[in-house]
């Protein structure tokens, strides 16, 4: 449905995400109708150049990203029609009057400001913003991370943007949760008697969360090299994703209710203490290898100095310390060019308390569920069953195979599409509350503090590789190996 007329404004509006993610998913979004009669998105950057020339860069960079897609290149020219463009920046006066006079001529209507900009400007930004008085009932911030390094710096960024937003108008986008099979974790979990019965300690031996990339440092050194993986990925979207899993059935599907039942676990996270750290975390960087196929460079190189100790991959353990967890072990690992680029939660049930069955009939695996966040979005469940054909009862793993594409053969809408529109719309969900980022980050200090005491080296591994072999010993030393999908 199309949603009341809106502005959407986009600081860092010539910069890579908006060029390549937000701008193509609203442009999807307004060839499905959404936008309602006269809605505006203005990008805002420092650079000077008038709307038309903004408009073309625009065009270029949407015609790349839609490729052939027919209905979308006819939409696009209308869609541009809706683009405008003002110079600012964020730390000078000028331009802000007339920016100002110019979205307010449009009367009181909804408002996203969409700071795509470095941290470092999100103090000055928020108060010129105020000080226009741009920040009204009507008005929403959205804030991407990295929300901060650290609990200390996380808490002055929420200070500055809540010195002129309330938190209701606050949006910190994680756009891990607005991917589809997140989402889909809550009608599994939620939508069924089958699973949640079995949701706990008691019939769930263990939980994975991978997020692999295939991508190296994608020229973000500057940022990349001050961040590392846990930062980077962990502190939030593997977080988010853990607290989906782990969350208590919230009353209702709104906002407060699902983000109170995902504090209440990042709440309940075992602190992993400086004599703990070795055992429990494995981080890596990457050396020079191959990925898909080509010979890549080593991080280092990439980087042009030797002497970082940035991980670009990192393998945890994490138990959650409540009644329905406590003895679970969650895997978590991410990392830069490992050997494809997937995502999934695997959910490892326990074994049978008994086999019926003949020594020959094979081993009885422990049922799984796996949830492909990408690529190749769906659902399979592993269970045991009787190999066809004559010759005895041997027994087979095979996974119950739900892959989206093919049951349904619509387009995945990509995470920031649905995320864009739940702002204007002004739902909070599958957004990150203050709290929530404080809390991830309370988890995650005392990590890099035992890493930065310990000063060593991340363990290295080949490019291409599944990372270091101590990754492999966090699991195996539990008696568990890493899933893979082999049937
Ligand atoms: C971003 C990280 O948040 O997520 C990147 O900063 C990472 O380093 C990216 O590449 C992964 O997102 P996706 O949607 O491609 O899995």
């Amino acid at each position: 449905l199309p949603v009341d007329p809106f502005d959407l404004v986009i600081f860092g509006g010539t910069g890579d995400l908006a060029l390549r993610k937000l701008l193509p998913g609203l442009l999807r979004r307004y060839a499905m109708g959404q936008f309602g009669d006269d809605s505006r998105i203005i990008g805002v950057a420092r650079e000077q150049q008038s709307s038309e020339a903004y408009r073309e860069k625009v065009g270029e960079a949407l015609l790349r990203a839609i490729g052939d897609n027919h209905e979308l290149k006819d939409k696009l020219p209308a869609f541009l029609q809706r683009l405008g463009y003002h110079a600012l920046d964020a730390n000078k006066d000028d331009g802000w009057e007339a920016f100002a006079e110019e979205i307010k001529s449009h009367g009181d209507r909804i408002r996203v400001f969409y700071l795509s900009t470095s941290p470092s400007l999100f103090v000055n930004l928020c108060s010129r913003l105020k000080a226009h008085d741009l920040n009204g009932g009507k008005s929403r911030v959205v804030i991407e991370k990295p929300i901060g390094h650290d609990s200390a710096s996380a808490a002055v960024i929420n200070d500055a943007v809540g010195s002129a937003f309330a938190e209701s108008q606050t949006f910190r986008i994680d756009h891990y949760l607005g991917k589809e099979t997140v989402q889909n974790l809550l009608a599994l979990r939620f939508g069924n008697i089958l699973f949640e019965p079995l949701w706990n300690s008691d019939h769930i031996d263990h939980v994975q969360i991978t997020v692999a990339e295939t991508v190296g440092l994608e020229k973000r050194a500057a940022y990349y090299d001050t961040s590392g993986a846990l930062r980077d990925m962990v502190q939030n979207h593997l977080l988010q994703l853990l607290c989906m899993v782990a969350m208590e059935p919230p009353a209702a599907l709104q906002a407060d209710a699902v983000r109170d039942e995902k504090l209440k676990v990042l709440r309940s996270l075992r602190p992993i203490t400086e004599d703990e750290v070795s055992q429990l975390t494995v981080r890596g960087q990457y050396r020079a290898g191959a990925s898909s196929g080509n010979a890549v460079p080593g991080y280092l190189d990439e980087l042009g100095r030797n002497d970082s100790r940035t991980e670009t991959f990192v393998a945890l353990k994490a138990e959650v310390d409540n009644w329905r967890w406590a003895g679970v072990p969650f895997y978590l690992r991410t990392g830069k060019r490992l050997p494809e680029r997937v995502s999934e939660i695997v959910i490892a049930f326990r074994q049978i308390p008994h086999s019926i069955f003949e020594h020959d009939a094979g081993p009885v695996m422990g049922n799984k569920l796996v949830l492909r966040l990408q690529p190749d979005e769906g659902v399979k469940l592993w269970i045991m069953i009787k190999e066809p054909g004559p010759g005895g009862l041997r027994l087979q793993h095979v996974p119950l195979d739900m892959s989206f594409a093919e049951a349904f053969g619509v387009h995945q809408p990509e995470a920031y599409e649905r995320l864009l529109m739940d702002v204007v719309r002004g739902n909070p969900t599958l957004f990150m509350r203050r709290d929530e980022v404080e809390a991830a980050w309370k988890w995650i200090d005392p990590i890099l503090n035992a890493w930065e005491k310990l000063r060593e080296m991340p363990k290295t591994y080949t490019a291409g590789s599944w990372g270091p072999s101590a990754a492999v010993a966090l699991v195996e030393r539990d008696g568990r190996t890493w899933h893979e999908d082999t049937v």
